[in-house]
């Protein structure tokens, strides 16, 4: 992705391997300061990844995988039974950072299979770098390919609604949800796009608001009431987000939020649309019934982040919001049902739910 800070402009993946050090965009920071976050073991990495330094279903693949190559280069010695110890230690470690994306632990998986034979420490420690770099590689152009089938859907002078930041920042690089809507906009398809702030957290307000800024993507901040409104009035023509999991059936998980955005898109008949790549679906969970959703803490709902107005401000703050004797719930992640879904854009082009499970043979 382009970042242009002051008058340079520099091209980011989101995260990346760099030696034995993962690195990665630091997006609580964002869009205020643009600084690169930096990880030196494993533990740190499961730790970027649980308070969400790096976040987004296929960035955090990306992250677990570069997770599992720096716990093989972290193991000094050659005794293979104390090193596979050692990895399935670490295995555990990264996959109980979060529990809904699914690419999470389907790059963890790909890191940890392509090293169950390796012969020495050292083979496994270059297999896993090698398999770790080669799966982002392989995230960010599938990524790439979303964008190019689902930009296909974008009619010229759409309005374009989306939720949470399925971007550039959520993934190795272009993003699932934005793909496409970078590609409509570098097809000059005219588009304007409204992003809903996507309370608690705000990933709309400050992660995807700053990708379109990033990009000159002409957008509208709507707080996430608004969506409704503009769908009855006719300014919104497609809904295109992400997912974190896709169940074999076509239900899918996605940002709290999503569920109730899909409903009132089937009420006024415009199309809502997925963007996945198949490191988002989870063959064996048979509906979104079963998607694991993870619960947050309460202090993301009582509390609102940002940075105070005027040149003194240095950093970000936090402002209570709720009375001091109230609490929250604070499910990340919602399941919108299989019926509500136009289509799945992935990769391999773009599916109705039903055809999800005939995806299995051809990857
Ligand atoms: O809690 P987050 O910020 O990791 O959630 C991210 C989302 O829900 C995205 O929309 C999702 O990962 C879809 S695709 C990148």
């Amino acid at each position: 992705m382009k970042v242009r800070t002051g008058r340079s402009v520099k091209d980011y993946r989101a995260v990346w391997l760099d030696g034995s050090t993962v690195k990665m965009i630091n997006q609580p920071l964002l869009p205020h300061f643009f600084r690169i976050a930096s990880f030196k073991n494993h533990k740190e990495t499961a730790k970027s990844i649980s308070t969400m330094v790096v976040r987004g279903a296929p960035a955090i693949g990306a992250t677990g995988a570069f997770g599992i190559a720096q716990a093989t280069l972290e193991f000094r010695g050659t005794d293979m039974k104390k090193f596979r110890k050692h990895m399935s230690a670490a295995e555990k470690t990264l996959a109980s950072t979060r529990p809904t994306a699914y690419d999470l632990f389907h790059g963890i998986k790909t890191v940890m299979d392509s090293i169950k034979n390796a012969k020495s420490v050292s083979e496994a420690q270059n297999t896993a770098t090698a398999t770790a770099n080669s799966y982002a590689d392989w995230s960010a152009t599938n990524c790439r390919l979303i964008g190019e089938h689902g930009g296909k859907l974008i009619k010229r002078g759409s309005g374009v609604l989306t939720h949470c930041n399925a971007g550039a920042l959520a993934c190795v690089d272009h993003g699932t949800a934005l793909a496409p809507i970078r590609w409509a906009h570098e097809n000059k398809k005219n588009i304007h796009v409204f992003v809903d702030e996507t309370r608690p957290r705000c990933q709309g307000a400050r992660l995807t608001a700053w990708e379109m800024v990033m990009e000159g993507i002409p957008h509208s901040l709507i707080s996430d009431n608004a969506a409704g409104h503009y769908m009855q009035r006719g300014e919104i023509d497609i809904v295109i987000v992400g997912a974190d999991r896709v169940a074999a059936n076509g239900d899918i998980a996605n940002k709290i939020g999503t569920y109730e955005k899909a409903v009132v898109a089937k009420e006024n008949g415009i199309p809502f649309y997925i963007a996945a790549p198949s490191s988002t679906i989870d063959f064996k969970c048979k509906s979104g019934m079963k998607i694991p959703i993870e619960e947050r803490s309460q202090d993301e709902v009582l509390y609102m982040f940002g940075k105070p107005d005027g040149p003194l401000a240095m950093n970000t703050a936090r402002v209570r919001v709720a009375p001091k004797e109230t609490k929250a719930r604070n499910p990340a992640f919602d399941v919108t049902p299989a019926k509500y879904i136009k289509g799945i854009i992935t990769e391999k082009g773009v599916l109705k739910p039903s055809q999800i499970k005939n995806l299995k043979g051809l990857l």
